[in-house]
This record gives C-alpha cells, sequence and structure tokens, in this order.
C-alpha cells in the first residue's frame, strides 16, 4: 500500500491506546539511553506548543526561513518555473506556504499530512487564499511512498520540505525519507528544502532552551503525555528539561532529566532513573553547506542552488532529482 488516503492511519488496541505509541515508549524506556523517538512531542498540547516556540525571540528558525521565502521570490520564479504541483511533505504553515505559492505560480497544490485535522484546516486556509488554485490534500505517511492524485498526473512536481525538520532525523532515516520523496515525486522532481545551519553554541542552546521555558514545556508534555495515554506514573515535576550541543553529531539534543532518584510505571511496567539520568526526546541536527550538500546527493538529489537569511542562520536549497549513475 503507497497511500493511507480515507484510512484510519492510528493503530488503537480495545482500550484505545495508539499502539505504536506505547511500543515505541516501552522500547526506548528500557534502552540503556531511554529515548522516545520526537514524533510523539506532536500530540494536540505539543503541536500547539511547537507553534508557540516558533514566535518564541530566541527561537529564529521559522523567522529566518520566512524571511528568505519572503525576499526571493523572484529567483524562486526563474529557478522553479511556473505550472508545477507543489507537494507539501506536512501541512502547510499559513505564513510560509502561500509566499511560496505566490512567487512561482503553480498548477496545483497537493499538501501531505499524517494528521487529517490539520490537513484540512491547512487546505480551506489555502483554498481561500488562492480560489484558483486545485488543491489535493492527502492523508498519509510521507515517510512511506505516497500515491498522488490523478489530478496531478503528468504535472512536475516541486516538492517543499520547510522548517529544517530533516534535522529531526538521524542520517540514516532522512537518507530513507529524502529518497522515498524521490520516488513519490518523480523523475522530473526538484525539492525545496529548509536546513538549519550550524552556528554557535549559545545561539542554539538558548533557541532550544528559551527564557519563557516554552520549550520546556513542550518537551515535558512527552511525560506528561505518556501519563495521560498509556497510564504513566511519572513524576513530571521532578523532571527538568535539556537542552545541549552535541558537537560530534552537530547536533541540539533534547532529554528530560531526572532531578531525583526515581521509580515509575508505564502501562503497567515498572521502570527506575537515577537522579541525572535523562529520556532522549529529540534532535535537531544543524549543516554547513557541505553536510547539507552530501545529505542530499545520498538521498538522490543535487543541490541546484542555496539561499541564506541575511543574518547566515538558516538555508533554503533548491535540488533536482538526480539521475542514478554509476562512478565516475
Ligand atoms: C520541527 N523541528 C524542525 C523543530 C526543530 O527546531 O528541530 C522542533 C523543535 N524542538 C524544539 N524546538 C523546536
Amino acid at each position: 500500500m503507497t497511500s493511507n488516503i480515507g484510512l484510519k492511519l492510528v493503530d488503537r488496541d480495545e482500550g484505545g491506546v495508539d499502539r505504536a505509541f506505547r511500543a515505541d515508549v516501552l522500547d526506548g524506556m528500557s534502552e540503556a539511553q531511554k529515548a522516545v523517538p520526537a514524533r510523539w512531542l506532536y500530540d494536540d498540547a505539543g503541536s500547539q506548543l511547537f507553534e508557540d516556540i516558533t514566535r518564541i525571540p530566541e527561537y529564529y528558525p521559522t523567522r529566518a526561513e520566512t524571511e528568505i521565502l519572503e525576499r526571493r521570490g523572484e529567483e524562486f520564479a526563474r529557478l522553479i518555473g511556473p505550472g508545477r504541483a507543489v507537494v507539501e511533505f506536512g501541512s502547510g504553515s499559513s505564513v510560509k506556504t502561500p509566499l511560496l505559492l505566490r512567487a512561482i505560480n503553480p498548477a496545483a497544490y497537493v499538501p501531505l499530512d499524517i494528521s487529517g485535522d490539520f490537513l484540512r484546516a491547512a487546505a480551506d486556509d489555502l483554498a481561500v487564499k488562492f480560489p484558483e488554485l486545485p488543491v489535493h490534500p492527502v492523508e498519509a505517511d510521507f515517510m512511506r511512498k505516497v500515491a498522488l492524485p490523478d489530478g496531478v498526473a503528468g504535472m512536475p512536481k516541486l516538492g517543499f520540505f520547510p522548517g529544517s525538520t530533516i534535522g529531526n532525523m538521524v542520517a540514516r532515516t532522512a537518507v530513507d525519507l529524502l529518497r522515498t520523496m524521490r520516488e513519490t515525486l518523480g523523475e522530473t522532481a526538484r525539492l525545496l528544502i529548509g536546513m538549519d545551519l550550524i552556528k554557535d553554541r549559545e545561539v542554539l542552546e538558548a533557541a532550544y532552551d528559551d527564557a519563557a521555558g516554552v520549550t520546556a514545556q513542550f518537551n515535558l508534555n512527552l511525560a506528561r503525555r505518556i501519563n495521560r495515554e498509556l497510564a504513566g506514573t511519572i513524576p513530571v515535576e521532578d523532571l527538568r528539561h535539556v537542552a545541549r550541543w552535541n558537537d560530534d553529531f552537530a547536533r541540539i539534543e533534547m532529554h528530560l532529566e531526572a532531578k531525583r532518584e526515581m521509580e515509575f510505571e508505564i502501562a503497567g511496567r515498572g521502570f527506575t532513573m537515577a537522579r541525572g539520568e535523562t529520556i532522549h526526546t529529540e534532535n535537531s541536527h544543524k549543516f554547513d553547506q557541505r553536510s547539507s550538500a552530501t545529505l542530499l546527493l545520498a538521498g538522490g538529489w543535487t543541490p541546484m542552488h542555496r539561499w541564506t537569511d541575511a543574518a547566515g542562520r538558516f538555508s533554503l536549497i533548491l535540488a533536482e532529482a538526480s539521475i542514478p549513475r554509476s562512478a565516475p
């Protein structure tokens, strides 16, 4: 199955528990370095908190990427051209997507998202802003190949993957996704992808540990979600949000650190944490010109053009589907 249109994407047991969530949490909490995949940060409360993060002063990526989209419209129009079907991986935010669509005059817009609610909200919003533009929302897990709607068959595609969400994946997963995107979009496709840049540790750590504590709440919400959905007894008030730069892997890591030794249950299973022990909850990889190019090439995309904001904090890269060929 390549598309999940119209299907219920969440597999729940008789008690209404999301089976994949429970399996990921129980497996990850049993590892020597406890870890829960970052995708579980985004329940309704987590998604709202992430929206709040995009507006905090220390979190520069959203503003920096929006600045590029606002200023470089003419160059996008020249390099991308009109008549493409824009396929956005994740529902379009009400700010960034219209900037791109206005600049390039596309033939259609296809938002892909695993959450039907976000998808419909994004599609309705876009339909009002661009009444002439055919919008074909697809409810799907874009980590797998997606069958695009018949309405865009034959049109050249532009994949749009803003926000540096690619940075939330380890290299292997990121390469798999880039390859899958290429399969979804076809041989004549281009990809416009946001990739956050390596910069001073202080700036990065502040962006992920803001003074108002919004990112801390975003991280702690994961423990609250585990308690709520998986009959957990984690003493959330005794966990601390930690954001630290890991220079070896060029990434910000988010952890939940135990302020004291603790015991708790999740879905009937017992766990302990020593004081100072952490649950690793997210990676946010940062790139430079070479590492971003290497990642894209490994995923089957050749970089064509690269833009940064005026302060050089964030990059937006246009790439074309590479023709697979053997060396040299
Ligand atoms: C969604 N993603 C690109 C964000 C990031 O910057 O890695 C998630 C985030 N986590 C904490 N703050 C923002």
